[in-house]
């Protein structure tokens, strides 16, 4: 079973809680890129939104779709949460930050966690895949970073919010991050 608390240098990852959701509202206001990049995120989002979002959190079954929120000094700040697919042998991940704790590495040390995690945890998951609106250059940064391999992208895939989004595709393969993991 994954593990429901992560520890990493600077981050606690924790299940979402009711009490979570003004914080989620707050991440959400932190950077207009949380509503453009983000599915989750509804348009012209309200507290019920993120209440909302933080029931859907709490009811997921941990075991095919666990979800963190991440915690840095004491303050709910982003979210990191996978699906598995497949008999648990592929897995999505997304994630996401407050906008004020950007660039500082943070949402990449909370998804190698979870990567490493979900590895560990699941002898036979051979790979982590996460969709990217192809306009969100942090978010391929963060990626490639952890040794995800852009795979290609689905030209107007989705049609979020009234508009067309290209979607970037990124992989890990087992063997990879393995190989990474003895670089280290
Ligand atoms: C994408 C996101 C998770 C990146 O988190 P982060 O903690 O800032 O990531 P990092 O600190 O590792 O920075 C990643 C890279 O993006 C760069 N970056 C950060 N903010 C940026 C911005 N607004 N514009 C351009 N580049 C930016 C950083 O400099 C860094 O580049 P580097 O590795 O070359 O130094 C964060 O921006 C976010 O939460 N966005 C909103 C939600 C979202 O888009 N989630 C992903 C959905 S697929």
């Amino acid at each position: 079973m994954f593990p429901d608390e992560l520890e990493t240098a600077r981050l606690l990852l924790k299940p979402f809680e009711a009490g979570d959701a003004g914080a989620v509202l707050d991440y959400w206001q932190s950077d207009p890129a949380w509503e453009r990049f983000n599915a989750s995120v509804p348009a012209n989002f309200q507290l019920a939104d993120a209440e909302a979002f933080v029931a859907t959190m709490c009811n997921r079954d941990r075991r095919s779709s666990p979800g963190w929120a991440l915690v840095y000094q004491d303050s709910v700040v982003g979210v990191v949460s996978l699906v598995f697919e497949q008999d648990n042998r592929i897995a999505v991940i997304g994630y996401g930050i407050h906008g004020d704790l950007r660039g500082q590495g943070l949402c990449a040390e909370a998804v190698s966690a979870v990567v490493d995690q979900a590895f560990a945890h699941f002898a036979a998951l051979q790979k982590i895949r996460a969709h990217t609106d192809a306009k969100n250059v942090p978010s391929a940064r963060v990626l490639a970073k952890l040794g995800f391999i852009h795979e290609g992208t689905l030209r107007q895939n989705q049609f979020v919010k009234g508009r067309f989004v290209d979607e970037a595709i990124f992989g890990l393969i087992r063997e990879d991050w393995v190989k990474q993991d003895r670089a280290r």
